[in-house]
Parts: structure tokens; C-alpha cells; sequence
């Protein structure tokens, strides 16, 4: 069984909301509901941890249960961590990705035995566009072979012996970190990428926002 820890405690300041961007209304409800009901509808999933924003733990969904959050993303997950008990396997969500659905967070679960076992495995979707590198200015230094590249998303799932070591590097590691799992990578941990639909997205900009409530409508 699994523990989903669900980081919810961003201010979306992108998004130009009043409050927290995963308590926004979208399709009649608050963003972070959309995702949650998508866990609790995934068998195996034996609790759901929620980090919210201080002063906002009242609005955890019912069935979950909530802790605060903090400063950086990579405190909220440890926060929902400490709350997980002993469980062997955490499944680490961003609330900001409300498209998501049971078969995505089941194919990330199974995903972690397959192959002999996995220390992550992490949802993404192929890139379709052409990545180049251009570290200094706007001078291209390098065209990234495409076939090779995948764009990261949540859910991402971890043994926790490789969660907990990934959060124990220092803070400045931490705060630059842009998922998880390349924390684990660092640690030399071996990580999966689990073929996700490019449909599952992160909300950041109002024009996502608008996005996100086309899709879920669809879906409808
Ligand atoms: O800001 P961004 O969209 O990259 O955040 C990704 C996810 O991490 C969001 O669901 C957000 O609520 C969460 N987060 C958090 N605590 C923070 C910063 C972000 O839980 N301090």
C-alpha cells in the first residue's frame, strides 16, 4: 500500500489568484479536489496526505489529512511525509496538476516493480517540440536530441528509502531542485519515466487555468 502526499501549499503568484492557486474554483470546485478524488479512486492508495498553506488547514478535503506547509515545495513534501507513517511506498503529487486520473496513478505505481524494481518513477510525456540550449544570452550552444527528452510531471513515486534520503540534502539543494526525483538521481537512485498524456497538466498562468476547465469539461 501507499501513502500520496499531495503539495498544495504554493501561492501561484503566476496565476494572479486572490489566495492559494490550488484552492482556485475550476469546473465548480476547488482545484485540489480534482486530484485528490483521483487518488482516492486509485486502489492501493491507503491515505492521502495534503500541505497547505499556513492558515488555510481547514480547507483539506474531507478523507485527507492535512498539514502546513512551507517555505519552498521541497519543505511541503517533507511536512506531508512526517504524516505518512510507516508506509514502504509515497506517491508524491503536485495539486497544481488537476488532470489526473486513476490509470496514470496505477500504471506510476506498478511501474516501480517492474524491470526488477525501481528506486522512482515518475509520470512524463515525450517532448514534441525542439529543445535547444542556450545557457549565456540568447547564443545557442546546443540542439538536445528529441527523441531522448520527456517533460516531468507528478505523480511521482518513490521507495521512501530514496524520498527520505532526497529530502535530507541541504536546503539551498532543496530550494533549487525542480522535482524529486532528481534528488534521487543525484543520489545515484534509479528512476523511471512512466508514459503519461501530455494532458495532464500544471496549472501556472490563467490561460492554463482556462485550459484545465475545457479538458475537465470534456472529460464530462
Ligand atoms: O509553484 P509551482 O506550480 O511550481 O508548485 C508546484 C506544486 O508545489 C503546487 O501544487 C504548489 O501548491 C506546491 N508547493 C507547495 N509548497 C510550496 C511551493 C509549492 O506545496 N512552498
Amino acid at each position: 500500500m501507499a501513502v500520496a502526499l499531495v503539495v498544495a501549499a504554493g501561492r501561484g503568484e503566476r496565476l494572479g489568484s486572490d489566495g492559494p492557486k490550488a484552492l482556485v474554483p475550476l469546473a465548480g470546485r476547488p482545484m485540489l479536489h480534482w486530484s485528490v478524488d483521483a487518488l482516492a479512486a486509485t486502489p492501493g492508495i491507503e491515505r492521502i496526505v495534503v500541505a497547505l498553506p499556513p492558515g488555510h488547514e481547514q480547507d483539506v478535503p474531507e478523507g485527507c489529512v492535512g498539514v502546513t506547509g512551507g517555505a519552498e515545495r521541497s519543505h511541503s513534501v517533507r511536512a506531508a511525509l512526517a504524516a505518512a507513517g510507516d508506509a514502504a511506498v509515497l506517491l508524491v503529487h503536485d495539486a497544481a496538476r488537476p488532470l489526473l486520473t486513476p490509470e496514470l496513478t496505477a500504471h506510476c505505481l506498478a511501474a516501480l516493480d517492474e524491470d526488477g524494481g525501481w528506486d522512482a518513477a515518475v509520470a512524463a510525456a515525450p517532448v514534441t517540440d525542439t529543445i535547444k540550449r542556450a545557457p549565456v544570452g540568447l547564443a545557442v550552444e546546443e540542439t538536445l536530441q528529441r527523441s531522448a527528452l520527456w517533460a516531468v510531471q507528478t505523480p511521482q513515486v518513490f521507495r521512501r528509502a530514496a524520498l527520505e534520503q532526497a529530502l535530507s540534502h541541504p536546503d539551498a539543494e532543496l530550494a533549487a531542485a525542480t522535482d524529486d526525483a532528481m534528488l534521487v538521481e543525484r543520489d545515484g537512485g534509479r528512476v523511471r519515466v512512466v508514459a503519461a498524456s501530455a494532458d495532464n497538466i500544471k496549472v501556472t498562468t490563467p490561460l492554463d487555468l482556462e485550459l484545465a476547465a475545457l479538458l475537465l469539461q470534456r472529460r464530462a
